[in-house]
C-alpha cells in the first residue's frame, strides 16, 4: 500500500501505555537498552551537538536533535522542578523522527513516559559496564516519577533485587514501594541518606531540585561503589559533592554537553573523562578493579532519545498502536498550497 504523504503516525500517552504493557516493561528496558547499546557502537556517525537550552527562573525548555545520515530525530523536554506542587510533571517530553531524504516527519510520540524509560536503560546499560560485578543492592536517593523506572531497569539488566529507598518527602518512598511490590524487589525505607547507602553496591541519585544540591557527600561513598547520577543536568543544579568526582572515575555521554550541564560542571574543564559509547565499542575498558568507584555522571543525551524513538517506530508497525495524524499539507499539485486553502472553504464555509 502506497503510504498517505500527509499521514504520520502519532503514539499518545495512552498508547505509549498499551505499547509498553504490551510488550512487558522489563522486555521493553531490555530491547531498548540492546537499541541504545547499538547506536553507541556507531557513535561516530552521529550529528552532535549540546542541546540547546533556554532557561528561567523556573526551569528549562530544551530541544535534543541529531541525524545518523538516514533518520533525523529530535525531542522537545521541559525540567521544571517546582511543577509537582502544582501536579504537573517535572519532566514531559515530546518528540519526532524524520526521513533525511524526504524531510518528511515519520513519527511523532509522547516521550514523558519514553524518556523515564530511556534515562533508565542507559543507565542501566552504563552500570552493565561499570557496576561491581554481581551487585545486587542500589540505593535509590530520589523517589519521584524516574525512580521507578531505574530500579525496574536495573533489575532487568544486572538483577538487582535490593532496594534501599530515601526522599525527603516519605510518601515517594511509599508510593515507590507500592508500584514495585510484586516485581521480585527486598525494599527497605530509609530515614537518612546514610542509612541508604548502607549495604548499597550501587547508588543512583534522582532528585530534582533547581540549585547545587549535595545530596551526596565524601564520607557517604566508599571504596567500589558505582554511582549513577541522574538528577544533575542542568547548569546549576548538581547532586554531587565535588570532593566525590575527584575520587572517582568518570563516564559521561557527549563531553561539550556534560561539561555544561553534569556534576563535573563543578570541575575543570580538562577534567579527565571517559566518553561511555568507548567503553560499549570495546576500545576503553570500565570497571578496570574492585576498589575504584565509577560515576556515570548521566545528562540525558539525543541519541538516546534518537534510539527509543527508532525502536517506538518499530514497535508500531508490529502492533498497530499509534493513530494517524494529519499534519502534513498535501495539495494534489505540490505548488498549489494557496489553492488547497481556497477549496476547503468550499468544503467548509466560514462560520458566520
Ligand atoms: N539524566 C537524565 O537523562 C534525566 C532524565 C530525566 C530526568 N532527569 C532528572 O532527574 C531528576 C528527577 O526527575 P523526576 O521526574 O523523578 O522528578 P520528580 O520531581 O518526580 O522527583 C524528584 C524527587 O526528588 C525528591 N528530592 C528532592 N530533593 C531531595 C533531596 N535533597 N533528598 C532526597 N530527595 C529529594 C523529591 O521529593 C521528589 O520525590 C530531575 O532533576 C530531572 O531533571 C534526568
Amino acid at each position: 500500500m502506497i503510504p498517505k504523504l500527509n499521514i504520520v503516525p502519532f503514539v499518545s500517552v495512552d498508547h505509549m501505555m498499551k505499547l509498553v504493557l504490551a510488550v512487558g516493561v522489563e522486555r521493553f528496558l531490555i530491547e531498548l537498552a540492546e537499541s541504545i547499546e547499538t547506536d553507541f557502537r556507531r557513535w561516530e556517525l552521529f550529528d552532535k551537538t549540546p542541546r540547546v537550552a533556554s532557561h528561567s527562573r523556573e526551569g528549562v525548555i530544551e530541544l535534543m536533535p541529531t541525524s545518523d545520515g538516514e533518520v533525523y530525530g529530535f525531542k522537545y523536554v521541559n525540567g521544571h522542578p517546582k511543577n509537582t506542587r502544582e501536579g504537573r510533571q517535572t519532566v514531559t517530553a515530546f518528540g519526532v523522527l524524520a526521513d533525511v531524504g524526504t524531510g518528511y516527519p515519520v513519527l511523532l510520540t509522547e516521550m514523558t513516559i519514553l524518556t523515564a524509560l530511556r534515562t533508565a536503560a542507559t543507565s542501566a546499560v552504563a552500570a552493565k559496564y561499570l557496576a561491581p560485578k554481581n551487585a545486587r543492592t542500589m540505593a535509590i536517593i530520589g523517589n519521584g516519577a524516574q525512580a521507578e523506572f531505574q530500579a525496574m531497569a536495573f533489575k532487568a539488566l544486572l538483577g538487582i533485587d535490593k532496594l534501599r529507598l530515601y526522599d525527603i518527602d516519605r510518601t515517594a518512598s511509599t508510593k515507590c514501594v507500592r508500584n514495585l511490590a510484586g516485581h521480585g524487589f527486598d525494599m527497605t525505607i530509609c530515614s537518612t541518606i546514610e542509612e541508604a547507602m548502607e549495604g548499597a553496591e550501587i547508588v543512583t541519585t534522582v532528585t530534582a531540585d533547581k540549585q547545587n544540591a549535595t545530596i551526596l557527600t565524601d564520607n557517604m561513598v566508599g571504596s567500589g561503589l558505582h554511582i549513577n547520577a541522574v538528577g544533575g543536568d542542568c547548569p546549576g543544579k548538581t547532586e554531587l559533592h565535588a570532593d566525590i568526582l575527584k575520587r572517582s572515575d568518570i563516564f559521561v555521554e557527549y563531553p561539550p554537553q556534560t561539561r555544561i550541564e553534569g556534576e563535573i560542571q563543578q570541575l575543570a574543564p580538562d577534567h579527565p573523562v571517559m566518553e561511555l559509547w568507548r567503553v560499549i565499542a570495546g576500545q576503553e575498558t570500565g570497571r578496570a578493579n574492585e576498589r575504584q568507584i565509577t560515576l556515570f555522571d548521566s545528562v540525558g543525551f539525543a541519541i538516546e532519545d534518537f534510539s527509543a524513538l527508532r525502536y517506538v517506530k518499530r514497535q508500531i508497525e508490529q502492533t498497530g498502536l499509534y493513530e494517524e495524524l494529519d499534519l502534513l499539507a498535501d495539495p494534489d499539485d505540490p505548488r498549489d498550497l494557496f489553492g488547497m486553502l481556497l477549496r476547503a472553504a468550499v468544503a467548509a464555509p466560514t462560520a458566520a
